[in-house]
């Protein structure tokens, strides 16, 4: 991994799975070269995952997505530094870089939130909000929870789940999360305090 590229943002800490795209990319340039860009295999593969965890929960749900989007050749770490929301923004703070920058709605806003459903995090994401004090936005039995699963002197990164009461279902249960100030990050609970954006954290 070159050490100006995207994958080397500190802010894509987190991201994974790098391997299936890379498998799926190598195949399709054995058969067919040139043709499929890894950005509309990551498109599919998020589709994919999508749907095969909405088919354990909600039976068959299809639904499509847009392909023909290419590869850049070149990649910089600066510009997912500006881009990418931090876990600390602030409700201004997201609305500035998605309703201005991306062309995204407040609604849309919360309702791409709601990926927070599934997965996990570094401790690293949110240790300021559990150390030295459990923050006021923050359940306190959820945050000395966090604080068994993230101690504060240890030598590695843990990981912790986004949603602990539904970790491996996509499912809205991360909007009630939110309500009950047990989501994960600080982004999550300022779409409480917005008047635009609390009436669809409610929906
Ligand atoms: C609203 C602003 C957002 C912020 C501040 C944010 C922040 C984060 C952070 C800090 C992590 C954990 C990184 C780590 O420590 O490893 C994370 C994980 C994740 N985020 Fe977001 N995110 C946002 C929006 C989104 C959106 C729009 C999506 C998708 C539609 C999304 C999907 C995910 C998923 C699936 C994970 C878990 C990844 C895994 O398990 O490896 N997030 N997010
Ligand atoms: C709210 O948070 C507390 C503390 O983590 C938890 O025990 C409770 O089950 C949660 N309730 C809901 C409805 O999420």
């Amino acid at each position: 991994m070159d050490s100006w590229s995207e994958k080397s943002a500190s802010k894509n800490i987190g991201l994974r799975g790098f391997e299936i795209i890379d498998k799926a990319k190598q195949r399709l340039e054995d058969s067919c070269r040139g043709v499929v860009s890894c950005a509309d295999i990551l498109v599919f593969a998020a589709r994919d995952a999508t749907q095969i965890l909405l088919n354990a929960n909600y039976g068959y749900i299809e639904f499509n997505v847009e392909s023909g989007r290419l590869d850049s050749k070149v990649s910089f770490k600066d510009q997912v530094d500006s881009s990418l929301p931090a876990p600390e923004d602030n409700l201004e703070q997201l609305k500035n870089l998605f309703l201005s920058k991306k062309d995204i709605t407040v609604q849309d806003l919360v309702v791409l939130s709601g990926a927070h459903t599934f997965g996990q995090s570094h401790c690293s994401s949110i240790k300021d909000r559990i150390y030295p004090s459990i923050s006021d936005t923050l359940n306190e039995r959820y945050g000395y929870y966090l604080r068994t699963r993230c101690p504060q002197y240890v030598p590695f990164d843990g990981v912790v789940d986004l949603d602990a009461r539904t970790p491996y279902k996509l499912d809205s249960v991360y909007y009630q999360n939110v309500k009950n100030l047990t989501a994960l990050f600080f982004s999550d609970w300022s779409m409480l305090t917005g008047a635009d954006t609390l009436p669809f954290v409610n929906e």
